[in-house]
Protein backbone atom coordinates (compact mmCIF):
# COMPACT_ATOMS: atom_id res chain seq x y z
CA UNK A 1 0.00 0.00 0.00
CA UNK A 2 1.06 3.41 -0.74
CA UNK A 3 0.97 5.43 1.90
CA UNK A 4 1.26 9.42 2.33
CA UNK A 5 -0.08 12.13 4.55
CA UNK A 6 -0.94 15.76 4.16
CA UNK A 7 -1.26 17.99 6.65
CA UNK A 8 -4.14 19.71 5.25
CA UNK A 9 -7.42 19.49 2.94
CA UNK A 10 -6.23 22.27 0.56
CA UNK A 11 -2.50 20.50 0.51
CA UNK A 12 -3.97 16.88 -0.50
CA UNK A 13 -2.83 15.35 -3.80
CA UNK A 14 -6.09 14.13 -6.77
CA UNK A 15 -7.74 10.52 -5.36
CA UNK A 16 -10.62 8.70 -7.15
CA UNK A 17 -12.70 9.23 -3.66
CA UNK A 18 -12.43 11.24 -0.87
CA UNK A 19 -14.12 10.14 2.67
CA UNK A 20 -15.25 12.72 4.82
CA UNK A 21 -16.63 10.22 8.76
CA UNK A 22 -18.72 11.92 10.46
CA UNK A 23 -19.75 10.82 14.22
CA UNK A 24 -23.75 10.33 14.21
CA UNK A 25 -25.85 13.02 15.54
CA UNK A 26 -22.58 15.47 14.93
CA UNK A 27 -23.16 19.32 15.94
CA UNK A 28 -20.19 20.85 14.74
CA UNK A 29 -19.54 21.75 11.07
CA UNK A 30 -17.79 19.30 8.70
CA UNK A 31 -16.35 20.01 5.32
CA UNK A 32 -17.82 19.89 2.27
CA UNK A 33 -20.36 21.15 3.94
CA UNK A 34 -21.95 22.76 0.50
CA UNK A 35 -22.04 19.43 -0.75
CA UNK A 36 -23.18 17.41 2.15
CA UNK A 37 -24.64 19.83 4.41
CA UNK A 38 -29.00 19.14 3.26
CA UNK A 39 -28.10 15.21 3.38
CA UNK A 40 -27.33 15.76 7.13
CA UNK A 41 -29.95 18.70 7.88
CA UNK A 42 -32.78 17.06 6.13
CA UNK A 43 -31.78 13.90 8.80
CA UNK A 44 -31.54 11.66 6.04
CA UNK A 45 -27.53 10.98 7.15
CA UNK A 46 -27.31 10.57 10.58
CA UNK A 47 -23.92 9.08 10.84
CA UNK A 48 -24.84 5.41 12.17
CA UNK A 49 -22.12 3.09 11.95
CA UNK A 50 -22.54 1.29 8.76
CA UNK A 51 -24.53 4.85 7.12
CA UNK A 52 -22.70 6.19 4.07
CA UNK A 53 -23.71 8.47 1.33
CA UNK A 54 -21.80 9.16 -2.09
CA UNK A 55 -21.90 12.49 -3.97
CA UNK A 56 -20.36 13.15 -7.14
CA UNK A 57 -17.84 15.98 -7.21
CA UNK A 58 -17.18 19.20 -9.57
CA UNK A 59 -13.61 20.89 -9.45
CA UNK A 60 -12.24 19.22 -6.51
CA UNK A 61 -9.10 16.50 -6.23
CA UNK A 62 -11.74 13.76 -6.23
CA UNK A 63 -14.64 12.88 -8.72
CA UNK A 64 -16.05 11.24 -5.38
CA UNK A 65 -17.04 11.77 -2.05
CA UNK A 66 -18.53 9.43 0.62
CA UNK A 67 -19.89 10.62 3.74
CA UNK A 68 -19.03 8.01 6.33
CA UNK A 69 -20.89 7.55 9.26
CA UNK A 70 -19.05 6.70 12.26
CA UNK A 71 -21.68 5.38 14.87
CA UNK A 72 -21.81 7.34 18.46
CA UNK A 73 -18.39 9.05 19.48
CA UNK A 74 -19.02 8.43 23.18
CA UNK A 75 -19.00 4.25 22.44
CA UNK A 76 -16.21 5.14 19.69
CA UNK A 77 -13.42 2.28 20.29
CA UNK A 78 -10.73 1.41 18.10
CA UNK A 79 -13.06 -1.96 16.42
CA UNK A 80 -16.06 0.67 15.52
CA UNK A 81 -13.59 2.45 13.28
CA UNK A 82 -12.36 -0.49 11.95
CA UNK A 83 -15.60 -1.42 11.23
CA UNK A 84 -16.47 2.02 9.75
CA UNK A 85 -13.77 2.33 7.47
CA UNK A 86 -14.05 -1.41 6.33
CA UNK A 87 -17.62 0.19 4.90
CA UNK A 88 -15.21 3.05 3.38
CA UNK A 89 -13.15 0.49 1.08
CA UNK A 90 -16.68 -1.42 -0.17
CA UNK A 91 -17.50 1.75 -1.42
CA UNK A 92 -14.54 2.31 -2.88
CA UNK A 93 -13.78 -1.33 -4.64
CA UNK A 94 -17.88 -0.74 -6.09
CA UNK A 95 -16.11 2.05 -7.93
CA UNK A 96 -13.37 0.44 -8.87
CA UNK A 97 -11.15 3.30 -6.77
CA UNK A 98 -7.85 2.42 -6.70
CA UNK A 99 -6.24 5.63 -4.41
CA UNK A 100 -8.31 7.77 -1.51
CA UNK A 101 -7.82 10.14 0.47
CA UNK A 102 -9.33 10.00 4.00
CA UNK A 103 -9.46 12.59 6.29
CA UNK A 104 -8.82 11.61 9.49
CA UNK A 105 -11.85 11.82 12.11
CA UNK A 106 -11.01 13.36 15.38
CA UNK A 107 -11.04 11.98 19.15
CA UNK A 108 -10.56 12.93 22.44
CA UNK A 109 -9.58 8.96 23.70
CA UNK A 110 -7.00 8.22 21.00
CA UNK A 111 -4.25 9.46 19.82
CA UNK A 112 -3.43 10.53 16.52
CA UNK A 113 -1.42 7.59 15.44
CA UNK A 114 -3.75 5.36 17.40
CA UNK A 115 -6.74 6.62 16.05
CA UNK A 116 -4.73 6.14 12.37
CA UNK A 117 -3.33 2.54 12.86
CA UNK A 118 -7.37 1.07 14.12
CA UNK A 119 -8.73 3.14 10.65
CA UNK A 120 -5.68 1.73 8.52
CA UNK A 121 -6.34 -1.58 10.27
CA UNK A 122 -10.09 -1.98 9.11
CA UNK A 123 -8.61 -1.11 5.74
CA UNK A 124 -6.62 -3.31 5.01
CA UNK A 125 -8.30 -6.14 6.64
CA UNK A 126 -10.86 -5.44 4.39
CA UNK A 127 -8.89 -4.85 0.92
CA UNK A 128 -8.10 -8.30 0.38
CA UNK A 129 -9.21 -10.73 -2.19
CA UNK A 130 -8.84 -14.36 -3.07
CA UNK A 131 -8.23 -14.64 -6.43
CA UNK A 132 -5.86 -17.39 -7.02
CA UNK A 133 -8.36 -20.08 -8.10
CA UNK A 134 -10.61 -17.82 -10.06
CA UNK A 135 -10.29 -18.35 -14.02
CA UNK A 136 -11.70 -16.75 -16.55
CA UNK A 137 -14.24 -14.79 -14.23
CA UNK A 138 -11.95 -12.69 -13.13
CA UNK A 139 -10.93 -11.34 -16.84
CA UNK A 140 -14.64 -10.53 -17.16
CA UNK A 141 -15.18 -8.79 -13.60
CA UNK A 142 -11.56 -7.76 -12.48
CA UNK A 143 -10.84 -7.30 -8.49
CA UNK A 144 -9.70 -4.13 -8.22
CA UNK A 145 -8.19 -2.80 -5.08
CA UNK A 146 -6.91 -0.03 -3.10
CA UNK A 147 -3.57 1.00 -3.87
CA UNK A 148 -2.54 4.24 -2.61
CA UNK A 149 -4.39 6.23 0.80
CA UNK A 150 -3.84 9.65 2.01
CA UNK A 151 -4.12 10.49 5.11
CA UNK A 152 -5.36 14.09 5.77
CA UNK A 153 -4.40 15.77 9.06
CA UNK A 154 -1.76 13.07 9.87
CA UNK A 155 1.88 14.53 10.97
CA UNK A 156 4.62 12.75 8.68
CA UNK A 157 6.28 11.19 11.51
CA UNK A 158 3.09 9.36 12.57
CA UNK A 159 3.09 7.47 9.46
CA UNK A 160 5.92 5.05 10.71
CA UNK A 161 3.98 3.51 12.72
CA UNK A 162 1.40 2.30 10.22
CA UNK A 163 4.27 -0.02 8.89
CA UNK A 164 3.52 -2.36 12.14
CA UNK A 165 -0.20 -2.75 11.12
CA UNK A 166 0.75 -3.33 7.29
CA UNK A 167 3.19 -6.27 8.70
CA UNK A 168 0.47 -7.59 10.75
CA UNK A 169 -2.47 -7.25 7.99
CA UNK A 170 0.16 -9.26 5.75
CA UNK A 171 0.80 -12.10 8.26
CA UNK A 172 -3.98 -12.42 8.50
CA UNK A 173 -3.31 -12.71 4.58
CA UNK A 174 -0.98 -15.28 4.48
CA UNK A 175 -3.15 -17.22 6.75
CA UNK A 176 -6.61 -16.34 4.97
CA UNK A 177 -4.65 -17.86 1.89
CA UNK A 178 -3.51 -20.96 3.20
CA UNK A 179 -6.86 -20.87 5.00
CA UNK A 180 -8.97 -20.91 1.38
CA UNK A 181 -6.38 -22.62 -1.00
CA UNK A 182 -7.42 -26.18 -2.06
CA UNK A 183 -7.17 -28.88 0.05
CA UNK A 184 -5.24 -30.94 -2.62
CA UNK A 185 -2.61 -28.29 -2.54
CA UNK A 186 -2.57 -27.28 1.31
CA UNK A 187 -1.43 -30.50 2.35
CA UNK A 188 0.62 -31.42 5.74
CA UNK A 189 4.36 -31.33 3.16
CA UNK A 190 2.81 -27.52 1.83
CA UNK A 191 2.69 -26.78 5.27
CA UNK A 192 5.57 -27.97 6.50
CA UNK A 193 7.66 -26.59 3.04
CA UNK A 194 5.73 -22.79 3.99
CA UNK A 195 7.27 -23.67 7.94
CA UNK A 196 10.40 -23.96 6.45
CA UNK A 197 10.94 -21.31 3.99
CA UNK A 198 10.46 -19.16 7.00
CA UNK A 199 13.81 -19.16 7.61
CA UNK A 200 14.72 -17.18 4.93
CA UNK A 201 12.88 -14.36 6.39
CA UNK A 202 14.68 -14.61 9.38
CA UNK A 203 17.93 -15.42 10.89
CA UNK A 204 15.94 -15.90 14.43
CA UNK A 205 13.99 -18.71 12.90
CA UNK A 206 14.65 -22.36 12.91
CA UNK A 207 12.15 -24.60 11.67
CA UNK A 208 12.20 -28.50 12.27
CA UNK A 209 10.09 -31.16 10.50
CA UNK A 210 9.75 -34.63 12.02
CA UNK A 211 8.34 -36.29 8.88
CA UNK A 212 6.05 -40.18 9.18
CA UNK A 213 9.25 -41.88 9.45
CA UNK A 214 10.59 -39.75 13.07
CA UNK A 215 6.74 -39.74 14.02
CA UNK A 216 7.20 -43.43 13.84
CA UNK A 217 10.22 -43.47 15.68
CA UNK A 218 9.36 -41.47 18.97
CA UNK A 219 6.09 -42.67 19.17
CA UNK A 220 3.33 -40.34 17.96
CA UNK A 221 0.78 -43.37 17.83
CA UNK A 222 -2.47 -40.55 17.46
CA UNK A 223 -0.90 -38.37 15.17
CA UNK A 224 -0.08 -41.87 13.10
CA UNK A 225 -3.55 -42.80 13.45
CA UNK A 226 -4.95 -40.39 12.13
CA UNK A 227 -3.49 -39.73 9.49
CA UNK A 228 -3.58 -43.45 8.36
CA UNK A 229 -5.97 -43.54 5.47
CA UNK A 230 -4.39 -40.87 3.67
CA UNK A 231 -2.04 -40.94 0.73
CA UNK A 232 -0.68 -37.80 2.40
CA UNK A 233 2.12 -38.16 5.12
CA UNK A 234 1.70 -36.71 8.36
CA UNK A 235 4.10 -33.81 9.60
CA UNK A 236 4.73 -32.57 12.90
CA UNK A 237 6.04 -28.89 12.35
CA UNK A 238 7.88 -27.27 14.47
CA UNK A 239 9.15 -23.19 13.78
CA UNK A 240 10.95 -21.29 16.53
CA UNK A 241 11.80 -17.45 16.72
CA UNK A 242 14.28 -16.17 19.59
CA UNK A 243 13.64 -13.05 19.69
CA UNK A 244 14.84 -12.49 23.68
CA UNK A 245 17.94 -14.21 23.56
CA UNK A 246 18.13 -13.51 27.73
CA UNK A 247 14.85 -14.22 28.78
CA UNK A 248 13.79 -17.70 30.33
CA UNK A 249 10.15 -17.12 28.88
CA UNK A 250 9.06 -19.44 25.94
CA UNK A 251 5.34 -19.48 24.79
CA UNK A 252 4.54 -22.51 22.85
CA UNK A 253 1.76 -21.83 20.20
CA UNK A 254 -0.09 -25.14 18.87
CA UNK A 255 -2.12 -25.20 15.84
CA UNK A 256 -4.19 -27.76 14.72
CA UNK A 257 -3.48 -28.66 11.11
CA UNK A 258 -6.29 -31.08 9.45
CA UNK A 259 -5.81 -30.39 5.94
CA UNK A 260 -9.68 -32.16 4.97
CA UNK A 261 -11.49 -33.27 7.79
CA UNK A 262 -13.68 -36.32 6.27
CA UNK A 263 -14.42 -37.47 9.47
CA UNK A 264 -12.29 -41.07 8.62
CA UNK A 265 -14.90 -44.13 9.08
CA UNK A 266 -17.51 -41.98 11.49
CA UNK A 267 -17.59 -39.98 7.94
CA UNK A 268 -19.11 -36.29 8.14
CA UNK A 269 -22.59 -35.90 6.48
CA UNK A 270 -21.90 -34.32 3.11
CA UNK A 271 -22.98 -30.72 3.76
CA UNK A 272 -20.65 -30.84 7.10
CA UNK A 273 -17.62 -31.39 5.42
CA UNK A 274 -18.18 -28.85 2.92
CA UNK A 275 -16.40 -26.01 4.80
CA UNK A 276 -13.49 -29.18 6.05
CA UNK A 277 -10.86 -27.05 3.90
CA UNK A 278 -10.81 -25.16 7.45
CA UNK A 279 -9.76 -27.55 9.26
CA UNK A 280 -5.97 -26.31 9.19
CA UNK A 281 -6.95 -22.76 10.32
CA UNK A 282 -5.59 -23.15 13.78
CA UNK A 283 -1.84 -24.28 11.75
CA UNK A 284 -2.20 -21.02 9.83
CA UNK A 285 -2.71 -19.06 12.66
CA UNK A 286 0.60 -20.32 14.67
CA UNK A 287 2.61 -20.31 12.16
CA UNK A 288 1.44 -16.53 10.73
CA UNK A 289 1.68 -15.87 14.06
CA UNK A 290 5.29 -16.70 14.28
CA UNK A 291 6.56 -15.52 11.13
CA UNK A 292 4.34 -12.52 11.83
CA UNK A 293 6.38 -11.97 15.55
CA UNK A 294 9.71 -12.17 13.42
CA UNK A 295 8.81 -9.30 10.72
CA UNK A 296 7.90 -7.45 13.73
CA UNK A 297 11.20 -7.74 15.74
CA UNK A 298 9.15 -9.01 19.00
CA UNK A 299 11.51 -9.49 22.02
CA UNK A 300 10.02 -12.70 22.35
CA UNK A 301 10.92 -16.62 22.44
CA UNK A 302 7.59 -18.30 20.37
CA UNK A 303 7.13 -21.39 19.17
CA UNK A 304 4.61 -22.63 16.38
CA UNK A 305 4.12 -26.19 16.86
CA UNK A 306 1.64 -27.57 14.43
CA UNK A 307 0.30 -31.68 13.83
CA UNK A 308 -0.71 -31.35 10.42
CA UNK A 309 -2.51 -35.02 8.51
CA UNK A 310 -5.31 -35.45 6.58
CA UNK A 311 -8.26 -36.78 8.23
CA UNK A 312 -9.39 -39.79 5.17
CA UNK A 313 -11.53 -42.46 4.70
CA UNK A 314 -9.77 -45.83 3.07
CA UNK A 315 -9.00 -49.05 3.86
CA UNK A 316 -6.36 -48.06 6.46
CA UNK A 317 -8.42 -45.68 8.19
CA UNK A 318 -7.52 -45.77 12.07
CA UNK A 319 -10.76 -47.76 13.77
CA UNK A 320 -13.62 -47.27 16.05
CA UNK A 321 -12.68 -49.48 19.07
CA UNK A 322 -9.53 -49.59 18.58
CA UNK A 323 -6.41 -48.26 20.83
CA UNK A 324 -3.92 -46.63 20.77
CA UNK A 325 -0.58 -45.75 22.10
CA UNK A 326 -0.20 -41.56 22.58
CA UNK A 327 3.03 -39.71 22.41
CA UNK A 328 2.67 -39.44 26.33
CA UNK A 329 1.90 -43.07 26.69
CA UNK A 330 -1.63 -42.32 27.26
CA UNK A 331 -3.53 -45.10 25.60
CA UNK A 332 -6.79 -43.92 24.45
CA UNK A 333 -9.98 -45.56 22.59
CA UNK A 334 -11.55 -44.25 19.66
CA UNK A 335 -15.54 -44.20 19.55
CA UNK A 336 -15.55 -41.58 16.90
CA UNK A 337 -12.98 -41.02 14.14
CA UNK A 338 -14.33 -37.50 13.60
CA UNK A 339 -12.98 -36.28 16.84
CA UNK A 340 -9.76 -36.42 15.06
CA UNK A 341 -8.37 -32.91 16.47
CA UNK A 342 -8.03 -33.69 19.87
CA UNK A 343 -5.87 -36.91 19.07
CA UNK A 344 -3.39 -34.65 16.96
CA UNK A 345 -3.26 -32.21 19.26
CA UNK A 346 -3.03 -34.44 22.66
CA UNK A 347 0.64 -35.40 21.38
CA UNK A 348 2.11 -31.99 20.50
CA UNK A 349 1.29 -30.78 23.90
CA UNK A 350 2.52 -33.19 25.34
CA UNK A 351 5.89 -33.42 22.76
CA UNK A 352 5.76 -29.37 23.79
CA UNK A 353 5.51 -30.29 27.43
CA UNK A 354 8.58 -32.53 27.22
CA UNK A 355 10.59 -31.55 25.06
CA UNK A 356 10.56 -27.48 24.64
CA UNK A 357 10.58 -26.22 28.06
CA UNK A 358 7.43 -24.09 27.79
CA UNK A 359 6.28 -21.35 30.13
CA UNK A 360 3.05 -21.71 28.55
CA UNK A 361 1.13 -22.89 26.24
CA UNK A 362 -1.81 -21.80 23.96
CA UNK A 363 -3.77 -23.93 21.36
CA UNK A 364 -5.74 -22.93 18.64
CA UNK A 365 -8.44 -25.12 16.64
CA UNK A 366 -11.33 -25.43 14.34
CA UNK A 367 -11.95 -28.37 17.44
CA UNK A 368 -16.30 -28.69 17.81
CA UNK A 369 -18.92 -27.69 16.02
CA UNK A 370 -20.53 -27.62 19.88
CA UNK A 371 -18.31 -24.28 19.97
CA UNK A 372 -19.77 -23.07 17.18
CA UNK A 373 -23.46 -24.17 18.34
CA UNK A 374 -22.44 -21.91 21.64
CA UNK A 375 -21.26 -19.14 20.33
CA UNK A 376 -21.59 -18.73 16.91
CA UNK A 377 -18.99 -17.61 14.24
CA UNK A 378 -18.39 -14.49 15.90
CA UNK A 379 -16.64 -15.85 19.03
CA UNK A 380 -14.27 -18.34 20.19
CA UNK A 381 -14.68 -20.32 22.99
CA UNK A 382 -11.62 -19.98 25.82
CA UNK A 383 -10.57 -22.88 28.37
CA UNK A 384 -7.63 -22.59 30.66
CA UNK A 385 -6.28 -23.72 33.08
CA UNK A 386 -4.00 -21.00 34.48
CA UNK A 387 -5.57 -17.36 35.27
CA UNK A 388 -2.83 -14.83 34.27
CA UNK A 389 -2.63 -16.06 30.51
CA UNK A 390 -6.55 -16.14 30.46
CA UNK A 391 -6.54 -12.46 31.46
CA UNK A 392 -3.98 -11.65 28.76
CA UNK A 393 -5.84 -13.36 26.28
CA UNK A 394 -9.01 -12.31 27.32
CA UNK A 395 -7.04 -8.25 27.28
CA UNK A 396 -5.52 -9.38 24.05
CA UNK A 397 -8.80 -10.29 22.88
CA UNK A 398 -10.85 -6.52 24.02
CA UNK A 399 -8.39 -4.73 22.06
CA UNK A 400 -8.13 -6.64 18.59
CA UNK A 401 -11.80 -7.18 18.27
CA UNK A 402 -11.09 -10.90 17.94
CA UNK A 403 -13.86 -11.78 20.54
CA UNK A 404 -13.10 -14.92 22.95
CA UNK A 405 -15.59 -15.78 25.91
CA UNK A 406 -13.90 -18.19 28.55
CA UNK A 407 -15.64 -21.33 29.62
CA UNK A 408 -14.97 -23.55 32.13
CA UNK A 409 -13.35 -26.90 32.39
CA UNK A 410 -15.19 -28.42 34.74
CA UNK A 411 -13.93 -31.53 36.84
CA UNK A 412 -16.64 -33.34 37.20
CA UNK A 413 -17.03 -34.04 33.62
CA UNK A 414 -13.23 -36.11 33.35
CA UNK A 415 -15.24 -39.41 34.29
CA UNK A 416 -16.92 -39.45 31.36
CA UNK A 417 -13.58 -39.51 29.08
CA UNK A 418 -12.48 -43.04 31.11
CA UNK A 419 -12.22 -45.96 28.87
CA UNK A 420 -12.93 -49.15 29.95
CA UNK A 421 -9.83 -50.93 28.10
CA UNK A 422 -7.68 -48.12 27.01
CA UNK A 423 -6.36 -44.93 29.62
CA UNK A 424 -9.11 -42.60 28.04
CA UNK A 425 -11.69 -42.69 25.58
CA UNK A 426 -11.59 -39.59 22.32
CA UNK A 427 -15.37 -38.27 22.84
CA UNK A 428 -18.52 -38.85 25.36
CA UNK A 429 -21.97 -37.75 23.80
CA UNK A 430 -22.91 -34.60 22.56
CA UNK A 431 -23.56 -32.23 25.75
CA UNK A 432 -20.55 -30.19 26.92
CA UNK A 433 -19.07 -30.98 23.89
CA UNK A 434 -16.50 -28.32 23.78
CA UNK A 435 -15.36 -28.69 27.00
CA UNK A 436 -14.95 -32.38 27.12
CA UNK A 437 -12.61 -31.55 24.14
CA UNK A 438 -10.97 -29.25 26.16
CA UNK A 439 -10.48 -31.75 29.28
CA UNK A 440 -9.52 -34.19 27.04
CA UNK A 441 -6.33 -31.81 26.02
CA UNK A 442 -5.55 -31.53 29.03
CA UNK A 443 -4.75 -34.44 29.91
CA UNK A 444 -1.71 -33.94 27.96
CA UNK A 445 -0.66 -30.99 29.36
CA UNK A 446 1.54 -31.86 32.20
CA UNK A 447 0.45 -28.97 34.35
CA UNK A 448 1.95 -26.39 32.46
CA UNK A 449 -0.15 -23.23 32.19
CA UNK A 450 -2.10 -23.76 29.08
CA UNK A 451 -5.13 -22.20 27.12
CA UNK A 452 -7.17 -23.95 24.29
CA UNK A 453 -8.40 -21.97 21.78
CA UNK A 454 -11.80 -23.15 20.18
CA UNK A 455 -12.44 -21.36 16.89
CA UNK A 456 -14.49 -23.62 14.71
CA UNK A 457 -16.97 -20.57 14.42
CA UNK A 458 -14.21 -17.38 13.63
CA UNK A 459 -11.98 -19.20 11.57
CA UNK A 460 -14.18 -19.17 8.75
CA UNK A 461 -17.05 -17.51 7.68
CA UNK A 462 -20.51 -18.25 5.54
CA UNK A 463 -20.90 -14.77 4.69
CA UNK A 464 -18.27 -11.47 4.89
CA UNK A 465 -19.04 -9.48 7.84
CA UNK A 466 -17.30 -6.42 8.64
CA UNK A 467 -13.95 -6.45 8.00
CA UNK A 468 -13.83 -10.30 7.43
CA UNK A 469 -14.27 -11.66 3.94
CA UNK A 470 -16.25 -14.94 3.69
CA UNK A 471 -14.59 -18.27 4.09
CA UNK A 472 -10.86 -18.22 5.83
CA UNK A 473 -10.76 -14.79 8.31
CA UNK A 474 -7.44 -15.28 9.69
CA UNK A 475 -8.86 -14.49 12.84
CA UNK A 476 -6.39 -15.58 15.85
CA UNK A 477 -3.39 -13.71 14.41
CA UNK A 478 -3.67 -10.07 15.95
CA UNK A 479 -4.84 -11.69 19.24
CA UNK A 480 -1.37 -13.76 19.37
CA UNK A 481 0.71 -10.45 17.94
CA UNK A 482 -0.47 -8.68 20.88
CA UNK A 483 -0.41 -11.32 23.11
CA UNK A 484 3.64 -11.82 22.39
CA UNK A 485 3.56 -7.90 22.16
CA UNK A 486 2.20 -8.05 25.64
CA UNK A 487 4.87 -10.48 26.79
CA UNK A 488 8.02 -9.19 25.15
CA UNK A 489 10.59 -7.89 27.11
N1 LIG B 1 -13.21 -30.14 12.45
C1 LIG B 1 -14.33 -30.55 13.21
C2 LIG B 1 -14.99 -29.39 13.97
C3 LIG B 1 -15.63 -28.31 13.16
C4 LIG B 1 -17.00 -28.30 12.95
C5 LIG B 1 -14.89 -27.25 12.68
C6 LIG B 1 -17.59 -27.28 12.25
C7 LIG B 1 -15.48 -26.21 11.98
C8 LIG B 1 -16.84 -26.23 11.77
C9 LIG B 1 -13.91 -31.60 14.23
O1 LIG B 1 -12.87 -32.42 13.87
C10 LIG B 1 -15.08 -32.48 14.48
O2 LIG B 1 -15.48 -33.15 13.57
N2 LIG B 1 -15.62 -32.46 15.69
C11 LIG B 1 -16.73 -33.26 16.04
C12 LIG B 1 -16.50 -33.80 17.42
C13 LIG B 1 -17.51 -34.85 17.83
C14 LIG B 1 -17.33 -36.09 16.99
C15 LIG B 1 -17.32 -35.17 19.29
C16 LIG B 1 -17.98 -32.39 16.01
O3 LIG B 1 -17.91 -31.24 16.40
O4 LIG B 1 -19.01 -32.88 15.57
MN1 LIG C 1 -13.47 -34.10 12.76
ZN1 LIG D 1 -11.56 -31.68 12.48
Amino acid sequence: MKLSCAPSLDKREPADLIVLPFWQDASEGTHFKKIVGSAISSGDFKGKLGEGALFYLEKEKEPRLLLLGLGEKEKSMPESLRRAFSNAVKTAQGKKAKSVNIILPELKTLSKPELAQAVFEGILLTNYAFISLKGDSLKENPVVLLEKISFIGLDKKDLASLDEVETIARGVYLVRELVNGNADDVTPKMLADTAKSFEKTSPKIKTTIFDKKKLEQEGFGLILAVSRASSADPYLIQVSYKGAHRSKEHIVLVGKGVTYDTGGLSLKPTDNMLTMKCDMSGAATVLGAVQTAAALGLKVNVTALVPTVENAIGSRSYKLGDVYKSYSGKTVEINNTDAEGRLILADALSFAAKNLKPTCMIDIASLTGAAVVALGEELSALFANDESLSKDLLAASEKTGELIWRLPLHPGYKESLKSEIGDLINTSGRDAGSMKAALFLQEFTANVPWAHIDFAGPCYLTKPKYYNPVKGTGYGLRLFIDFLKKRSV
